[in-house]
């Protein structure tokens, strides 16, 4: 038996039922593998609910304002996905008819489609015979084979490609997934449950207790640290914000007011003299900290109450405002 016929027969007994499968157009897959790039499966099933009874199809998509669009996205980060979601959507929509190509190669000319992106769509959607190789797929396989090639490199990836592009069989899209099962389930990054693996047999990392040197993914870049002063000013339920700028982190989003370093107390009194804030009794100091791609927030979060009254260039928030996950953590 080749080691995709194990697979194969794992998942049809182990597979996890995630709202995204047996859906099976191309719309919901797009939407799930783009929500499920940086993010666990387990968070994104209520966004993913929420996304396509909201956007149920590409035009509304396509046609939906960016601030709607955000709100849906808030919480689930890197943000620019749900903005090249959008333009996907458009090209689907402008170009195709709102009808998806349906081979690997067209959809790759799509906006933010991958190789990744395009192989999930040709064979979860299609039933085309393409590889869908994420981090899941390299773990395993350089598990499997004892492969030290470095997984950053695009080089590797594209040979794992290319090797498993012959191996599809006839149910590529369950194959694909079948990886990414094992990978979430069983052949974990940390503490793999080798016991309960169905490719034990055919793994050499199992073989020779060596799970925990693969996948070899380089040395990692030490992301840099920003110090921040965060200002939570809370009316009732409502919190000040504004609108950051249209390029950069968190673009688009709205933050609440800030300043750059960890402020001593003083300096807070003359921000907030500046801001036009007057605190309604003693503010408190806590520490918040939000992981970005490069960067790491270190929060210095002033906390008060204030009178619910106009601050010039800032607004309460209504509810409806997207604001990302760094921020809100500010408030909790
Ligand atoms: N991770 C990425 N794509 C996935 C999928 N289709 N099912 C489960 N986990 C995934």
């Amino acid at each position: 038996m080749e080691f995709t016929d194990a697979l194969l027969q794992w998942y049809d007994s182990h597979k996890r039922a995630l709202p995204w499968r047996g859906a099976g157009d191309a719309y919901a897959v797009l939407v799930s593998e783009i929500m499920l790039q940086q993010t666990r499966a387990a968070a994104v099933i209520p966004y993913y609910g929420r996304f396509m009874t909201e956007l149920p199809t590409v035009e509304a998509l396509a046609a939906c304002d960016e601030e709607r669009l955000l709100k849906l996205w808030e919480g689930l980060g890197y943000y620019s996905r749900a903005r090249n979601l959008k333009k996907c959507a458009q090209a689907v929509a402008e170009e195709y008819g709102g009808r998806f190509p349906r081979t690997a190669e067209q959809l790759q000319k799509l906006p933010g489609i991958g190789p990744y992106t395009a192989g999930a769509i040709a064979s979860i959607a299609f039933g085309r015979p393409e590889p869908a190789v994420d981090g899941n797929v390299l773990r395993v396989m350089a598990r499997l084979s004892e492969d030290d090639g470095n997984v950053t490199d695009q080089r590797v990836r594209d040979r794992w490609t290319a090797f498993l592009r012959g191996r599809m069989g006839d149910r590529p899209g369950d194959l694909n997934q079948a990886f990414m099962d094992l990978g979430s389930l069983v052949c974990l990054p940390k503490g793999p449950l080798c016991d309960s693996c169905p490719l034990a047999s055919f793994c050499g990392a199992r073989a020779h207790g060596t799970q925990a040197l693969y996948p070899n993914r380089g040395e990692k870049k030490a992301k840099r640290q920003e110090d921040l002063t965060v200002f939570a000013v809370r009316s009732g339920d409502s919190f000040l914000i504004r609108r950051r700028p249209k390029t950069g982190l968190l673009s688009g989003l709205y933050e609440l007011p800030n300043r750059q370093g960890h402020l001593s107390r003083t300096e807070i009194g003359e921000a907030l003299t500046e801001l036009g804030v007057r605190p309604l009794g003693a503010w408190e100091i806590v520490r918040r900290q939000h992981v970005f791609t490069h960067v790491i927030w270190s929060m210095q979060v002033v906390r008060l109450n204030a009178e619910l009254v106009e601050v010039p260039g800032y607004a309460w928030y209504s509810g409806s405002e997207p604001v990302p996950e760094a921020f809100l953590k500010c408030l909790r």
